[in-house]
């Protein structure tokens, strides 16, 4: 058993670290404020190969593994969590799919543009009545000839905004549950697809969540990604790999989070002396960082299962409970460590624990975690 990087996750770590200080650390707050992320940040991010880490270079990715995926979203999330999910729901959501269950035409076709940061990747499962009961779809679709038409709304979609590719879950039978449901890919600019809203959130506002009307969307019948009434499965397989994604985005958000406490905490003097010398604050160190580094072995092994080809299910489920519950924990301590200080924005302690809560939440809820762990334990 080894726990240390290897020489060239080391490298990576190192490099994406200078990119993410130079490049992103100073536009993090502007980002909050903005609701926006750079169009430039964005394809900085694209030329350093954030944005198709690991796929193979035959498709325009940068050849690397999932634990470096894992890494370089959680550096970035360090100073940023609006652009580690840009990272993340555009490569384990979107991009992962068509990798795993495209044909080799499909992946030619679609990722080389995904991976080079020119279309920008979103996942379509997730509707206004179908949110936990990832099968209860109510979006339509039926062949027509040479093309599927769609129609149905969806909503929270991460990336949405960008109207570049999409994965689209829809049922051809309701009646047949979770076996009528097919995955298509779509390209968001095709007539039919409308923005609803981009929602205004709590934390990570400068990515996107949007919510979309399909009226007669049509596109090819060779879009279908997988076998028709595959959908479902396809859609559970995806979010197994997105976990790895959003527990490294909530790594990152602790960890930023932590060194802020952690250099506030020697710096600020009370009562004649630094703050860390009282044990109150000592203990808090303490906790924040322990539930940090289990959180990095849990979100790095299902990295390594998933390298390995292993089954990383229950793992990804774990990985992401664990990190996203951290990262509201460690947020929250760091806030209370900057006393009234962690409550204004420029000490970014604030954003961060905005930013945190929706990593309980998204791609599977902490309850549905537990559902899958429990499943699995049980089985
Ligand atoms: N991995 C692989 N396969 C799985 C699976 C998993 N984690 N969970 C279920 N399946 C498979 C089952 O094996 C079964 O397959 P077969 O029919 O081939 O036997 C099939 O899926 C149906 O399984 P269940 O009967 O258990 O399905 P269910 O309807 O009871 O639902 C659930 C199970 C775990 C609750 C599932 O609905 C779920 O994960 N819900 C949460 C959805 C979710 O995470 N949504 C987030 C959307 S993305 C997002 O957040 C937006 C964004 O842009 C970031």
């Amino acid at each position: 058993m080894n726990f240390e990087l290897n020489q060239d996750h080391k490298v990576l770590q190192d490099s994406v670290r200078d990119f993410v200080n130079k490049e992103i650390k100073p536009l993090a707050v502007k980002i909050d404020e903005d609701h926006a992320i750079p169009d430039e940040l964005v394809a900085k991010m694209s030329e350093m190969g954030f944005l198709g880490s690991y796929f193979p270079e035959e498709y325009g990715g940068a050849g690397l593994d999932m634990l470096s995926y894992a890494i370089v979203v959680e550096e970035v999330s360090k100073a940023c969590g609006s652009s580690g999910v840009l990272i993340s729901a555009h490569t384990s959501l979107c991009s992962n799919p068509i990798y795993v269950f495209g044909t080799e035409e499909q992946r030619n076709e679609w990722l080389p543009d995904l991976n080079s940061g020119k279309k920008i990747g979103c996942f379509m499962l997730t509707e206004p009545n179908a949110g936990s009961d990832a099968g209860g779809t109510t979006t339509m679709y039926k062949r027509e000839g040479d093309e599927f038409v769609i129609n149905g709304s969806k909503t929270f979609i991460t990336n949405g905004g960008y109207l570049g590719t999409a994965i689209v879950i829809a049922s051809f039978d309701r009646s047949l549950k979770h076996k009528g449901i097919s995955a298509f890919i779509v390209d968001l600019s095709s007539p039919g697809v409308t923005i609803l809203k981009n929602e205004n959130k709590m934390g990570i506002r400068g990515s996107y969540t949007t919510a979309f009307a399909f009226d007669n969307l049509r596109i090819p019948v060779g879009n279908l990604l997988g076998q028709e009434g595959k959908g479902f499965n396809i859609a559970m397989d995806t979010l197994n790999g997105g976990r790895i994604g959003i527990a490294s985005q909530a790594l990152g958000i602790a960890e930023g989070a932590f060194e802020r406490a952690l250099a506030y905490s020697k710096e600020r003097k009370q009562f004649d002396q630094p703050i860390c010398e009282f044990q109150g604050i000592q203990f808090k160190l303490a906790d924040m960082w322990t539930r940090i580094e289990t959180s990095k072995l849990l979100t790095y092994r299902a990295a390594w299962l998933k390298d390995n080809k292993k089954n990383y299910t229950m793992d990804s489920a774990m990985c992401k409970l664990h990190a996203s519950e951290t990262a509201t924990y460690v947020t929250k301590e760091a806030m209370q460590i900057h006393g009234g200080y962690g409550y204004i924005a420029d000490y970014e302690v604030e954003r961060m624990y905005r930013d945190a809560k929706i990593t309980e939440i998204y791609e599977g809820t902490n309850e549905i975690q537990r559902v899958v762990i429990s499943k699995l334990l049980l089985s």
